[in-house]
């Protein structure tokens, strides 16, 4: 057999692999996984039903221009057809965008810790991250984003609420920075988590995109739709953003389940909405519990809380583990804890409780 192997490309060196959230161990004593951001709840009736009759079949390939869920799109949100892509994941889009703009020479801006797959595009893209640290309240510093673009910079995140922290930017505030954005540098606000905001100071990203051809807002299916093992996403833009996700997208990479799946999520807001509601309140309850044991939590606007632990990070989440809880550890940064059902949700605060009463 040869020596040599197949080159590949010098960018590829060092790419940080996605960690994914710790599942919960399988006949361990960890039960709730609280370290991914998924919706608790299962599969809706109605939304596993249209799963299941399109599962009949899979021999077939799916509708690759997913006609009747872009339709559906166009319709709930009020954006012609084509304004909008589907992709695998908002990840896939994600990943679609940095191709469509940036390459080696480029920059690539995010807030920093953001959401981990932005490094990860940007550099298999061979272009530059320039990550720019998350202010004190644990938001993102849009001032020192602004100050940070360069000719060089293509496209900018802009995480809304930030994963892992669960801060969200207000309307005044995000419009400045638009206002400050060259027109011919694109604008992604990642919007994953848009369904869990209540603070009404908060934009919609699709309300910001309509007059602004550099903005581009990106949407999932897998965290209130609780969708995530079907993968599939969607973005708002103008042409020419939108046809170049059209372009560059993997062939029939959305499957008939998902799609056929969310466009059942999507007449079944009402139901969703429920559960949305009964996380957000699961939120503010964890949130509260928290902040009376003594810890600092910023607020959420997400499914999920945020502790800045430092040094103390990883023994506090093998605490967690311990009393049967897996949540998110980063680094010796903090700690990311997703909303669960109620019993994860107590299971934690109690483990959190005990943890402190130990220092
Ligand atoms: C901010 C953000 N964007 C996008 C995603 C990707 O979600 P998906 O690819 O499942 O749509 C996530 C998932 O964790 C996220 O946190």
């Amino acid at each position: 057999m040869s020596e040599k192997s197949p080159k590949l490309r010098a960018a590829l060196d060092g790419i940080p692999t996605y960690r994914p959230g710790k599942p919960a161990a399988a006949g361990g004593p960890a039960a709730f996984k609280l370290s991914s951001n998924e919706n608790p709840y299962p599969p809706l009736p109605g939304v596993l039903e249209s799963a299941t009759r399109a599962a009949a079949s899979f021999n077939r390939y799916p509708d690759m221009a997913c006609t009747a869920l872009m339709a559906e799109l166009s319709e709930r949100f009020d954006v012609p057809v084509e304004h909008l892509a589907t992709g695998t994941g908002s990840v896939g889009i994600a990943q679609q965008l940095v191709q469509s703009t940036a390459g080696p020479g480029d920059e690539v801006m995010y807030a920093w810790r953001s959401f981990e797959a932005y490094p990860i595009v940007t550099q298999v893209a061979g272009a530059t991250s320039v990550q720019v640290p998350l202010d004190e309240h644990e938001g993102h510093d849009l001032e020192a984003m602004a100050a940070a673009i360069t000719d060089r910079t293509r496209l900018i995140f802009v995480c809304n609420p930030n994963n892992p922290t669960g801060t969200a930017i207000r309307r005044a505030e995000l419009e400045r920075f638009l206002d400050r954005v060259p027109a011919d540098v694109l604008v992604v606000v990642d919007e994953a988590y848009r369904e869990f905001i209540r603070d009404e100071q908060v934009p919609d990203g699709i309300e910001l995109y309509r007059d602004r051809p550099n903005v581009c807002v990106l949407r999932t299916f897998s965290k209130a739709y609780g969708l995530a093992g079907l993968r599939v996403g969607f973005a708002v833009a103008h042409e020419p953003v939108a046809a170049a996700l059209r372009k560059t997208a993997v062939p029939f990479g959305v499957s008939q389940l998902a799609q056929d799946a969310a466009v059942a999520s999507l007449r079944s807001e009402d139901l969703l909405r429920e559960r949305v509601e009964a996380l957000v309140a699961e939120r503010a309850r964890v949130s509260a519990a928290l902040t009376a044991q003594g810890w600092t939590v910023p607020d959420s606007q997400a499914n999920f809380v945020w502790l800045r632990l430092g040094e103390r990070t990883q023994d506090f989440a093998a605490a967690c583990e311990k009393a049967g809880v897996i949540v998110r550890p980063y680094g010796d940064e903090g700690v990311r804890i997703s909303i669960g059902e109620v019993e994860g949700n107590d299971l934690f605060l109690r483990a959190a409780e005990e943890f402190r009463a130990g220092l």
